[in-house]
C-alpha cells in the first residue's frame, strides 16, 4: 500500500517574517502527522536552516527545490546534495518544469541530478510533464514516458524505489487550471506503466504526485484517484489554511 505524500514546492516565495508565520501556522495541526500523510515543505535555500529549526521534531519533512548534479568543487552559485543533508532536507525536487524551461534542463542532467540526490541520501521527486502544445498535439505521453525512461535508462528502475514521481502538467501550473481527475488518473496510470515494463514491483510500489493548481476544493477528487498518491503543490502551499485542507 503506498503512503500519501503531500509537498509544498515554495518556489522563489517568502522572506524570514512570513515563513516564521507559515510554519507556525501549519505546526499546530502537521506537527504530528495528519491521517498518515507524509508532508514535506520545500522552502528557498536561504530559508531551509531556519524551517529545519522550527520543525524540528515535528512530521513536517523537509524538502529542497533543486540540487546540483556535482558532489563538491568549483561550481559557483550552486548546492550540493551533501549541503542539503546537512539541513535535515531529506526530499529533493529535480527537473521541475520551470527548471528544464528556464535553465534548460536535459533529461540527462535530471538524470545526473537524481542520481547526486540518492548518492546523498536524499529522496529525488521526480518531475515530469507535458507542454500545452504536446498535450493539443496528442504527444503528451510521448513526451512524458521519454522524461521517465531516461531516468530509468541511466540510473536503473530500483532506483525508484527510493524516489518519488511527480506528474505536472506543464500547462496546469500557475494557471489555475487543474488537470481533470480523469485526466490526471489516466496519465499516472501510464507512468505507472512505463515504469511497469521495467519492473512490475516497482510500478505498484512508486508513489506518484500530481502537481498543477492543486487547490484546498480539487485535491480531494485528485487524491482519491487510484494512481495518484498526492500532490505536489505550487501557490496554495503559500496559505497554511489551504495547504492544512490539502493535506486533510
Ligand atoms: O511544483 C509544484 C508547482 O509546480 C505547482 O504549482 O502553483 O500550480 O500549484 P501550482
Amino acid at each position: 500500500m503506498r503512503r500519501a505524500l503531500v509537498a509544498g514546492n515554495w518556489k522563489m516565495n517568502g522572506s524570514q517574517a512570513s515563513i516564521k508565520s507559515l510554519v507556525s501556522d501549519l505546526l499546530p495541526v502537521l506537527a504530528n502527522g495528519i491521517n498518515g500523510v507524509d508532508v514535506v515543505v520545500c522552502p528557498p535555500y536561504p530559508y531551509l536552516g531556519q524551517v529545519a529549526e522550527a520543525a524540528f521534531g515535528s512530521e513536517i519533512v523537509l524538502g529542497a527545490q533543486d540540487l546540483s548534479e556535482e558532489a563538491s568543487g568549483a561550481f559557483t552559485g550552486e548546492v550540493s546534495g551533501s549541503m542539503l543533508s546537512d539541513f535535515r532536507v531529506r526530499f529533493v525536487l529535480v527537473g521541475h518544469s520551470e527548471r528544464r524551461v528556464r535553465c534548460g534542463e536535459s533529461d540527462e542532467l535530471v538524470a545526473k541530478k537524481f542520481a547526486a540526490a540518492q548518492a546523498a541520501g536524499l529522496i529525488p521527486v521526480l518531475c515530469v510533464g507535458e507542454s500545452l502544445d504536446h498535450r493539443q498535439s496528442g504527444h503528451a505521453e510521448d513526451v512524458v514516458a521519454t522524461q521517465m525512461t531516461a531516468i530509468i535508462e541511466q540510473c536503473g528502475v530500483k532506483a525508484l524505489e527510493d524516489a518519488v514521481i511527480a506528474y505536472e502538467p506543464v500547462w496546469a501550473i500557475g494557471t489555475g487550471q487543474a488537470a481533470s481527475a480523469e485526466d490526471a488518473q489516466l496519465m499516472h496510470a501510464f507512468i505507472r506503466q512505463v515504469v511497469a515494463q521495467f519492473d512490475a514491483g516497482v510500478a505498484s510500489g512508486v508513489q506518484i504526485l500530481y502537481g498543477g493548481s492543486v487547490n484546498a476544493d480539487n485535491a480531494e477528487a485528485l487524491f482519491a484517484c487510484e494512481d495518484i498518491d498526492g500532490g505536489l503543490v505550487g501557490g496554495a502551499s503559500l496559505n497554511a489554511k489551504d495547504f492544512i485542507r490539502i493535506c486533510q
